[in-house]
């Protein structure tokens, strides 16, 4: 059975203090949280101490990172690496999200580098893929995603691939609050699934405006294991009630 996995992604939200606060709010919560579902928050690379510290005690609530640079070191002005990230504790890392896509030169081979990486150094990767408006309304949306699995998925060892994890988000709906119906984003996940063999019992989260009010609807469909929270995350209540309405049990 794939894991079941709700990610916070707090983008460039949060200081250090805000980290804390966040945190001393959501672990009175996270007890009463339905113990089916895996936790992860992603703060900046700045707090991510922080965050650890306010971790320490509990293994509900694992650390992410929002990226990472594919080598271990070396002359790379600004980057972190994985071997720096797993000394920290971190589990997961986000790699290919659309913003960095758009907006810092990722690319389907630097996104298939990080995923490398990732897994070389016990880091789960958190895979972003999906299709911008203009893709999806020329029918080109399953074409695309299935090509950026492949991409980023490419020369991966079979044995790995269970533990990779794969966020679909439509990049259309991130931020906009114009969430993709839940029928067909699974419908498009059912795509990613079979993109190549080995992914039956990786975990496919959904990302793009889901919300406390509509995470069942994604949870009861076949193909989607849990989500990639940007905004909603934000706020402990608001994450913490989501994580409860993810619930199947
Ligand atoms: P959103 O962001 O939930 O605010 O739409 C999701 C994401 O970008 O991971």
């Amino acid at each position: 059975m794939p894991t079941t996995l709700i990610a916070g992604n707090w983008k460039m939200h949060k200081t250090i203090a805000e980290t804390r606060a966040f945190l001393a709010a959501f672990l009175e919560r996270v007890p009463h949280l339905p113990a089916d579902i895996a936790i992860a928050i992603a703060p900046p690379f700045t707090a991510l101490s922080a965050a650890r510290e306010a971790l320490a005690g509990q293994t509900r609530v694992a650390l992410a990172a929002q990226t990472m640079h594919w080598e271990p070191s070396g002359a790379y002005t600004g980057e972190i690496s994985a071997p720096m990230l797993a000394e920290l504790g971190v589990r997961y890392a986000i790699v290919g999200h659309s913003e960095r896509r758009m907006y810092c030169g990722e690319t389907d081979r630097t996104v298939n580098l990080k995923t490398q990486a990732a897994l070389a150094h016990g880091i789960t990767p958190i895979v972003a893929v999906g299709e911008s408006l203009e893709v999806r309304e020329a029918g080109g949306t399953d074409a695309l995603v299935v090509a950026q699995v492949r991409a980023a998925l490419h020369d991966i060892p079979p044995d790995d691939l269970q533990r990779v994890v794969i966020a679909y988000e439509p990049i259309w709906a991130i931020g906009t609050g114009l969430n993709c119906d839940a029928a067909q984003a699974d419908r498009v996940m059912g795509s990613i699934r079979t993109a190549i063999p080995g992914l039956a019992e990786a975990s496919l989260l959904y990302g793009g405006s889901m919300k406390p009010g509509n995470a069942a609807a994604y949870m009861e469909r076949p193909n989607i294991n849990g989500g990639l929270i940007g905004g909603a995350s934000l706020d402990p209540y608001a994450f913490a009630d989501l994580i409860q309405n993810a619930s199947l049990v």
